[in-house]
């Protein structure tokens, strides 16, 4: 067998690895294939990319910086390592990283769309609709960027217009948005229709879960919610004291890192007086997230224990392959986070860092508030329940993604910091 020969049997194999998803191994093979075959850049790439889906985000960087000086033509190389600053919280980087990209390579689709989704990052509507438009332009059956247009008009609640880009797409929830857009288009029988096929189709999802309990909450109508029905008693309030590992250091230090705007924070329609982290904080390298990841992950254990008899869909089916997603949210005196759910999660979760307690404050100042009623869609006038959860610092609420939630507004001069996670299915 010749050298070169060699080289590409191991690199088959490096690139078989990881579209297994066996990133543990693609690295080990990566790191002894580039050793041997160091100018070799796929090899490299590969390794970064393992090392990425692996959480592995510095050493990532660390090669697709590298990456883009070696071989400065790549606009792959430059795309791979603005989609790694992104995954932190790094936008602004990340856009001047798919810009060198495009400008490499004009029509690279994978470029122009990641610009898109990090221009949302940052709430530059308008750019990031031009990007999407763009890919559509030069593949017009594109599915995620179909979604994402069709994103962008669910956004103004343009129901009609979504609708037209999500009905031809099968990307992520498009399909389950076309489910929205029927019901806000008040399409009561083509939504019932609909929902059926979903069901027969075995889609079921947060989205689909907060939809269908609004109609059976609002409009009184008896159908199964394949998701979670009475997803109000699937509401648990647990602890992460100090002896479960998370210190109060660990969680000063967090809070700084938030503080110290070294990811960019997200934009975030409906927070007022405060600020959410972008990216996902369990990927960063920092103490706090690994031992907060730990703690998170036992408590979901929990959590699935303590409704190990319950037959709702979400527990049933809960997903084979997930991540787990973090943000922190800050809110100051007068602020609250209105109501929303979160329609990629499947579990959602918050750990109150600290809630301010202040004798002044009105019983229910800071805490969390459930309820059926999506904000977005129709009511008819009708009032639905509202529960309000009685939570402390340290304590940590876990609920069905589903579920829509909004924080009460509090007054006070300490900051309410909750650390926010969804377990989030990965396909
Ligand atoms: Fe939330």
């Amino acid at each position: 067998m010749t050298a070169s020969s060699q080289e590409d049997r191991k690199l088959q194999e490096l690139i078989k690895l990881y579209e297994q998803r066996n990133y543990a191994k693609a690295i080990k093979v990566g790191e002894s294939f580039t050793k041997k075959y160091s100018q070799n850049g796929s090899g490299w790439n590969l390794l970064g990319l393992s090392y990425k889906a692996s959480g592995e985000v510095t050493q990532a960087i660390e090669i697709f910086k590298s990456l883009t000086k070696s071989a400065p033509d790549s606009a792959m190389f430059q795309s791979n390592l603005g989609n790694t600053l992104v995954s932190i919280g790094r936008i602004k980087d990340g856009i001047s990283c798919f810009k060198k990209a495009i400008k490499l390579e004009p029509d690279m689709i994978n470029a122009i769309e990641a610009l898109g989704l990090a221009y949302l990052e940052i709430n530059e509507k308008e750019k990031a609709r031009n990007s999407f438009e763009h890919v559509i332009k030069l593949d017009p059956n594109h599915q995620r960027s179909l979604y994402f247009l069709g994103n962008l008009y669910l956004m103004t609640q343009d129901w009609i217009n979504a609708a037209k880009y999500l009905k031809g797409s099968n990307f992520g929830l498009s399909q389950s948005h076309y489910l929205e857009c029927l019901l806000c288009l008040g399409k009561g029988k083509e939504f019932l229709n609909f929902y059926k096929q979903l069901t027969g189709r075995g889609v079921t999802n947060p989205l689909v879960g907060g939809l269908v309990a609004h109609v059976q909450e609002l409009y009184k109508k008896d159908i199964k919610n394949t998701f979670c029905n009475d997803a109000m008693k699937h509401v648990y309030v647990g602890r992460i004291e100090e002896k479960d590992g998370f210190s109060d250091e660990l969680a000063k230090e967090l809070i700084h890192y938030h503080r110290s705007n070294k990811n960019d924070y997200r934009s975030q329609s409906l927070l007022h007086n405060g600020s959410q982290s972008s990216g996902n904080l369990f990927l960063l390298n920092e103490p706090f997230a690994k031992t907060l990841k730990s703690c998170i992950e036992k408590q979901i254990e929990i959590y699935k224990f303590n409704f190990a008899e319950s037959e709702q869909g979400f527990l049933k089916h809960w997903p084979k392959n997930y991540e787990l997603f973090g943000w922190l949210i800050s809110i100051t005196s007068g602020g609250n986070l209105d109501t929303h759910n979160h329609k990629e999660g499947w579990l959602s979760g918050s750990f109150y860092l600290n809630l301010p307690q202040a004798e002044s404050q009105g019983k229910d100042d800071g805490k969390i508030a459930f309820s059926y009623r999506g904000p977005k869609y129709p009511a008819g006038g009708r009032v639905s329940e509202r529960r309000i959860v009685d939570v402390k610092t340290r304590d940590i609420c876990m609920f069905p993604s589903s579920l829509f939630h909004e924080t009460v507004p509090f007054h006070g001069q300490e900051e309410r910091i909750s650390f926010a996670f969804d377990v989030k299915p990965l396909n």
